[in-house]
């Protein structure tokens, strides 16, 4: 399957989580290709911690922020691996316009606050772009770095306010904030790999992979 972390927001989790979701389905004995869209190429960086770790699962990753590039190579090597988890970089990007045509799956992720709600308007006029090319596109949100209190006002308003946006099926278990997902995707890892485990962080993630994958 592809599935593709995308948002026209900076800075809202999306190389975090598509590093965490790689390595959960590497960690599943699932043969993963991690494809970094960003010309930042944090998510190619850390992967190339992971490769020093013999003791974790590989992931296979490739750097390909020019969207007509991604596209052609989405194509060659998508019969290839298991899973294609693709970390399509910021604004509007080529990469992730080029992701949208080809992913199965699109995770969008977002922060409780007002500014990232409102730039949810910019991803679903892509996503309805994208749709009328083809109608198979599934999108999902997800709160990211949400409040630990689950019913803290800001993680309330954030849930309120996606319904208006009907592009976007909202995924219920949110991400919270956590030191042991930025330290985990730091080390190329997802957080039932990285030590001491934070069970409540595994758990969470483990709830986000099960929605996204289905299997
Ligand atoms: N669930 C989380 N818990 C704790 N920290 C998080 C979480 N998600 C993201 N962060 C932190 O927030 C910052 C932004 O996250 P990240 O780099 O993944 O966002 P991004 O959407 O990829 O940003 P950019 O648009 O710059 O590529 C990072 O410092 C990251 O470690
Ligand atoms: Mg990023």
């Amino acid at each position: 399957m592809i599935l593709t972390v995308g948002n026209t927001k900076g800075g809202v989790g999306k190389t975090t989580l598509a590093i965490n979701i790689a390595a959960a389905r590497a960690k599943q004995g699932r043969d993963v290709l991690l494809i970094d869209g960003d010309r930042q190429g944090t998510a190619q960086t850390a992967i190339g911690f992971r490769a020093e770790r013999e003791d974790l699962p590989g992931i296979a990753c490739a750097a390909y922020p020019d969207g007509s590039i991604l596209r052609s190579q989405l194509l060659q090597q998508r019969g290839k691996y298991d899973d294609i988890i693709i970390d399509a970089g910021g604004r509007d990007s080529t990469a992730l316009r080029a992701a949208l045509i080809l992913t199965d799956v699109l995770l969008v992720p977002y922060r409780p606050g007002s500014f990232d709600v409102w730039a949810l308007e910019d991803i679903s006029e892509l996503i309805k772009e994208a749709r009328s090319m083809r109608d198979d596109l599934i999108a999902y949100t997800i709160i990211n770095a949400a409040d630990a209190n689950p019913h803290s006002i800001d993680n309330r308003e954030a849930a309120e306010i996606i319904t208006d946006y009907t592009e976007l099926a909202f995924l219920s278990t949110p991400i919270v904030g956590r030191k042991a997902f930025s330290n985990a995707a730091g080390g190329g890892m997802c957080v039932q790999e990285y030590k001491p485990i934070d069970p409540k962080a595994s758990a969470e993630l483990e709830a986000l992979v099960k929605a996204l994958f289905n299997d």
